[in-house]
């Protein structure tokens, strides 16, 4: 996690690692609700949402948006059985924290910002894919 990053605890087990965001309307990023806080209760990568550029994980008492887009060249990587990542463009890996095992990709997938909102369901914040 970097500075801007911190816990927000929700008064059970449970915390949402959250990132700032901006409230300023952006029309190149979109806020989608992923569901209810208690729909991610099980320690696993939910991969439901990578056509829509995103993993959600829970481990222990975090939950945390993942990047699902391929800091190489933009393909859609996969999650393997083991937590970890495959992009099957060109066969970059990533760890099961989104930090580069093998290139030829360079740079790490990125986290998402998240929020919880007032009713505990779960908001993404992602920037549109092109169509
Ligand atoms: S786009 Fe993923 S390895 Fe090239």
């Amino acid at each position: 996690m970097n500075r801007r990053q911190f816990l927000v605890v929700l008064g059970t087990s449970a915390a949402l690692p959250a990132l700032a965001w901006s409230e300023t309307p952006d029309d190149t990023y979109e806020v989608i609700d992923v569901g209810s806080l208690d729909d991610f209760e099980e320690d696993k990568v939910y991969d439901q949402f990578r056509d829509q550029g995103f993993f959600i994980i829970r481990r222990a008492d975090e939950v945390f948006a993942l990047s699902a887009i391929c800091t190489h060249k933009g393909c859609k990587v996969r999650s393997q059985t083991d937590q970890s990542f495959l992009c099957k463009c060109h066969q970059s890996r990533f760890d099961k924290d989104g930090r580069v095992l093998n290139g030829p990709a360079q740079i790490d997938l990125p986290r998402l910002p998240v929020k919880l909102s007032e009713s505990r369901y779960v908001l993404v914040r992602v920037k549109k894919l092109s169509q």
